[in-house]
């Protein structure tokens, strides 16, 4: 775990590399969705601060920088957990039960989707079509691969990655 004054030396040295990557395209068209996706890698994701920062840094409306960050998926607006599930809400998948093993999800860790658990261990997201409808329904941890899943197997997979922090 970083200390507080790592984690602020941190934090300004990172919106320095943002001021950088602002001016760099500054006055450009179609500005914006690059600068983002420089703010989602130099940051990890992209909180209101940045937004702010970008905003006034590229002369364009913050209501317009939110709009983008929230309409593209990529773009994550909560720091990450150290652990991705992306649980898939395509239709193959919907109709075998997904929002039954969503909602055992969000139960078992106590976190909404969308969001990252308070430990900051998982981050809960419901994905589009992962192209694995025959092992529906389907989720993925990190870049592993679950398929054909039942509610009660929840637990027992999400121990494994606990064990593995633990460790
Ligand atoms: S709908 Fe879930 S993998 Fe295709």
């Amino acid at each position: 775990m970083m200390d507080t004054e790592t984690k602020q030396a941190k934090r300004k040295e990172n919106f320095a590399k943002l001021d950088e990557a602002i001016a760099a395209r500054k006055g450009e068209r179609g500005a914006l969705m690059p600068v983002l996706q420089e703010a989602q890698a130099i940051f990890g994701y992209v909180p209101q601060d940045v937004q702010i920062r970008i905003a006034n840094g590229l002369g364009v409306p913050l209501t317009e920088v939110y709009g983008v960050s929230t309409f593209y998926s990529q773009f994550a607006l909560e720091e990450q957990g150290r652990h991705i599930i992306g649980l898939c809400l395509g239709t193959a998948c919907y109709v075998r039960g997904a929002q039954k093993i969503l909602d055992r999800l969000s139960s078992e860790l106590d976190c909404k989707v969308g969001h990252t658990t308070k430990d900051g261990a998982f981050t809960l997201n419901a994905t589009r079509c992962l192209g694995a409808c025959g092992l529906a329904p389907v989720m993925m941890i990190d870049d592993e691969v679950y398929g054909r899943l039942t509610p009660g197997e929840v637990p027992g997979i999400l121990a494994k990655y606990k064990d593995q922090q633990a460790s």
